[in-house]
């Protein structure tokens, strides 16, 4: 048989992805184009409506082919009434050894993951358990659950043995991680494997953001100084009604500390702009926030009701107009902190991750994860390559390779 997997959402659903994927191919099925393929998976995602209307969108075309059709990963059950007729099978992603085509017994996490290119990609722990209010992520997948760190270690040196050059830590909320160890320990033991590696993660929620982790950030070498710490809102009314339990001035100081602790480090956020009952004034407690930390990455959506949240009872007060005006406002302002921040590059000599390469231009990211283009021969890719930054832009780098 010839499957065609589309994954939509997050890291994890992509490394969810690459676990199918080798079962597949462990069972015999050979990975092909969606014209060519038997059976066609769709691994996906509803985090805002947007994300469910890619599944229609793909699927009008799909159930023309006449192929047989799953759908798996993180679907809403009020969402997937809408999709019964769609699909002949709607089945879990860690199940998928039981797959009817299968009927196995296997580990999710015992299969390995088929990966591609230098980013490996790591789920530490699965599910959530904080129910911020407008989020799906706990009802499609569960409470957490962290994985053993002695499985966790052993995946990344395997990764790293296969040639992996930075290693994701996935989790929604890695910093409460409990496999066995803290996050903070669990950073210092993947820290320790021998190896040219960096080490990322993310997410990590604000309310289990500790100074021991800070340090581990700061004193672990591999540990890149680049970290996401999404706040959503630089209100405090709307963050309460978001559920998310820290006050912007908890966030400050989280972020003064990180300042102090990793000098250089480059801050990223998300942030949900349009939130119901989020004024021009509570807006520009966020538009206040951004300009205060400095903000150099954020991933900024606009409000989105989910049915059965607990936000979705409440009214969706804010226009869509509305919405995207106050997104552009965030992303301008990004424009101008970025470019400032990023004139300090000029010059200087950065390491660089390659990841992907068109033609003889050559693309990848710096430790605090910037952008960055230049030309060089196809066969850095997926090396460490030292570059001199000559050309800056709100949105990366453009430089010339030294070594
Ligand atoms: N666990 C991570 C986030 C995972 S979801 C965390 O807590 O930060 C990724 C991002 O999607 C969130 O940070 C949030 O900004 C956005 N998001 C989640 N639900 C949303 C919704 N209903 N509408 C709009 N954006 C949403
Ligand atoms: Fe969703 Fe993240 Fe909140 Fe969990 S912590 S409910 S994944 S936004
Ligand atoms: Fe990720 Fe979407 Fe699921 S963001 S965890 S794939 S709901």
């Amino acid at each position: 048989m010839k499957y065609h997997l589309i994954t939509l959402g997050c890291q994890m659903n992509q490394n969810e992805s690459e676990r199918i994927a080798a079962f597949f191919e462990e069972n015999g099925m050979q990975k092909e184009t969606l014209e060519n393929a038997d059976i066609v998976v769709i691994n996906a995602c509803s985090i805002r409506k947007s994300a469910t209307d890619k599944i229609h969108g793909k699927m009008k075309n799909i159930r023309k082919m006449g192929k047989k059709t799953v759908l798996t990963g993180c679907v809403l059950k009020e969402d997937l009434k809408k999709m019964e007729k769609m699909f002949d099978y709607m089945l879990e992603s860690h199940d998928v050894a039981n797959w009817p085509f299968f009927n196995q017994k296997k580990d999710f996490f015992q299969i390995s993951p088929k990966r591609k290119g230098p980013s490996a990609l790591v789920s530490i722990m699965t599910g959530c358990d904080n129910f911020c209010s407008y989020c799906v992520v706990p009802h499609t997948k569960g409470r957490e659950k962290s994985r053993n760190w002695k499985e966790v270690v052993e995946e990344v040196k395997k990764a790293v043995a296969e040639g992996a050059k930075e290693i994701w830590l996935l989790g929604q909320n890695v910093n409460s991680y409990s496999g066995g160890t803290t996050f903070d320990e669990l950073l210092r033991k993947i820290n320790e494997i021998e190896g040219d590696f960096w080490i990322r993660f993310t997410s990590s929620h604000p309310k289990d953001f500790s100074n021991e982790v800070i340090k581990a950030i700061s004193e672990c070498d591999k540990v890149t100084e680049y970290l996401n710490l999404p706040v959503q809102s630089g209100d405090n009314k709307i963050l309460k009604a978001m559920n998310r339990p820290y006050t912007v001035e908890e966030y400050k100081e989280i972020i003064n500390s990180v300042k102090k602790t990793v000098p250089g480090i480059v801050l990223s956020t998300d942030i949900i702009v349009g939130f119901p009952g989020e004024t021009e004034s509570n807006f520009r407690n966020t538009v206040k926030l951004f300009m205060e930390v400095e903000f150099e990455m954020a991933y900024i959506s606009c409000y989105s009701p989910r049915p059965g949240t607990v936000a979705e009872k409440i009214k969706d007060n804010i226009s869509l107009e509305e919405k995207k005006r106050r997104e552009k406002v965030l992303t301008e302002l990004l424009k101008e902190i970025t470019l400032s921040k990023n004139e300090k590059y000029k010059g200087e000599e950065v390491d660089v991750l390659v990841l992907k390469s068109k033609k003889n231009l050559l693309m990848g990211k710096t430790r605090g994860y910037k952008s960055v283009t230049f030309e060089g021969p196809q066969k850095l890719v997926g090396n460490f390559a030292k570059v001199k930054i000559t050309k800056v832009s709100p949105w990366g780098l453009k430089g010339k390779l030294l070594s």
